[in-house]
């Protein structure tokens, strides 16, 4: 089965309200060329989601996170129907920066994922290793317990769920996962789904993410189980990202 891939540019902290215009033309211009053959969204810092939104008409729009609460006393955060109702409907989840940086805990994890879906939000859940993890042979265990918490079973509608394998290593760093190693982890996430539900198997877009570029992309998508890519720091470039993008569409 051909599963439509996914391509989403994570911008972080970044971009002026000019650049934010000119990356959302971009990105909608790369997701109408890759028509049905790639979902392309970009995550734009909250307070632009309505902006971007309102500027894109192929291309999906994502909060970067939301708060676990749906509202009330808690300073600073997005609630997932507030995002949904800015123009976001996805959501990613359990970003690596997010859990290091900010102390967000796998049970953390797991309460987005559930006020995100209740939201009506799709969910990119975030999963992967340290260094420190691969290196004593733990990324499977560290991956496997990620999954396992914030999913206990694959959610019923398949195609609003995407797992974003992102080594921490690999993240911002120029370093890479080999093909080998990113296929070697998400055959094991297929087998983590196809265990539980043979359609979720099937359906559910594992997707890899750490320093994902226009010259990587191809050697990447050409693994089986690679069903697109978390793009970050190439998708402040928008030439690159949209080659990212047309790689994508064209691979398998
Ligand atoms: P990077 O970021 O592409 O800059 O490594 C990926 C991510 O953080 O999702």
């Amino acid at each position: 089965m051909t599963r439509q891939r996914v391509v989403f540019g994570n911008w972080k902290l970044n971009g002026t309200r000019a650049e934010v215009d000119a990356w959302a033309a971009c990105a909608d211009e790369a997701a109408a060329a890759a028509a049905d053959s790639v979902l392309v969204g970009v995550a734009p810092p909250a307070v632009w989601i309505e902006r971007v939104a309102a500027r894109v008409g192929a291309a999906r729009v994502a909060a970067q996170n939301i708060s676990e609460h749906a509202r009330g006393a808690h300073t600073g955060e997005l609630g997932a129907a507030m995002a949904l109702e800015a123009g976001a409907d996805w959501t990613l989840v359990g970003h690596s920066e997010r859990r290091q940086l900010y102390g967000e805990s796998d049970a953390t994890v797991a309460a987005k994922v559930s006020a995100a879906f209740r939201a009506g939000l799709g969910v990119v859940l975030c999963v992967g290793e340290t260094l420190e993890e691969r290196e004593r042979d733990a990324t499977w265990a560290v991956v496997r317990r990620q999954i396992d918490l914030a999913l206990p079973s694959p959610p019923p509608s398949l195609d609003r769920i995407a797992i974003a394998y992102e080594p921490v290593w690999a993240i911002g760093t120029g370093r890479t996962a080999t093909p080998e190693q990113a296929q070697d982890v998400h055959s094991q996430i297929r087998g983590w789904l196809r265990a539980r539900d043979m359609r979720a198997a099937a359906q559910v877009r594992v997707i890899y993410g750490g320093s994902v570029n226009a010259d990587n992309a191809t050697e990447l998508f050409a693994c089986e189980d690679v069903d697109g890519a978390l793009v970050g720091g190439a998708s402040l470039d928008p030439a690159q990202f949209a080659a990212i993008c047309a790689t994508a569409a064209a691979a398998r």
